[in-house]
């Protein structure tokens, strides 16, 4: 299981160390310099884009989910179907400014096909999606991309609650109407059939190095 599990993030290394690194040379001597003067290892700098992550992942979970339950007692699934579409999107667009940190959600089974994952982001919601078939806990993770000047971030998103269900579960759960709605809206939704406890996806941060080193 391990194995499988190693060679799942190996595999995602050597893509994520491949073509990608077109970090300037000054950002990337600014950074350095700045570590050195404050001697930091890159374990510190991983533990603090962890703490980072965590912190951000989780207002940005409690923005979503406060203004996703005002809008289904305010207006019902059907009308909170539509607002997901409207607002999901703001939300985290309104932190990711605040924090100059790139957020989004992401899944192999999206109702948004924007939100499907990237080529960095796929062998991490595989790994994910293994952790949880096989009883292994899932911890949020950090992989060094752009040769090592992002931070990419993730933390498993998983279904919580039967509330979950009213938009993601089975065609019985989703009310008819809530049903056809989804469908006008998202014609390729995958996002569907789910029960309590599955994994539904992934926080993905791109935390910039430059930002982490800043805050120690
Ligand atoms: C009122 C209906 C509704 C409820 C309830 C709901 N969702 Fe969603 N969910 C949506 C819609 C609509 C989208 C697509 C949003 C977009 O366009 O980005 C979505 C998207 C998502 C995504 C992003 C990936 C994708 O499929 O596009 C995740 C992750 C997610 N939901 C998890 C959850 C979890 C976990 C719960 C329960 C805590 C939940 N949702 C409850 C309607 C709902």
């Amino acid at each position: 299981m391990k194995q499988l599990l190693n060679f799942l993030i190996f595999s995602f290394l050597l893509i994520a160390c491949g073509p990608q690194e077109r970090i300037s040379k000054s950002v990337f001597d600014e950074v350095n310099s700045s570590m050195e003067a404050k001697k930091l290892s890159d374990s510190d700098i991983t533990q603090e884009a962890m703490i980072w992550g965590d912190s951000i992942s989780s207002e940005a979970q409690q923005k979503l989910m406060e203004s996703l339950h005002q809008a289904v007692s305010e207006k019902g699934t059907f009308g909170a179907v539509a607002f997901c579409d409207v607002n999901a999107g703001p939300i985290v667009k309104d932190l990711s400014d605040k924090y100059g940190v790139s957020i989004r959600r992401t899944s192999t089974k999206a109702r948004n096909q924007a939100n499907l994952p990237t080529e960095e982001e796929l062998p991490i919601l595989e790994a994910y999606q293994y952790n949880a078939e096989n009883g292994i806990e899932n911890n949020p993770n950090i992989q060094k991309i752009e040769g090592g000047e992002i931070l990419l971030y993730t933390k498993a998103i998983v279904i919580s609650s039967e509330f979950c269900l009213a938009c993601h579960g089975s065609s019985n759960e989703i009310e008819a109407s809530v049903l056809s709605k989804i469908d006008s809206i998202y014609s390729e939704d995958m996002a569907r059939d789910f029960n309590v406890g599955d994994l539904r996806g992934m926080w993905s941060l791109r935390l910039p190095k430059k930002s982490v080193v800043n805050r120690l």
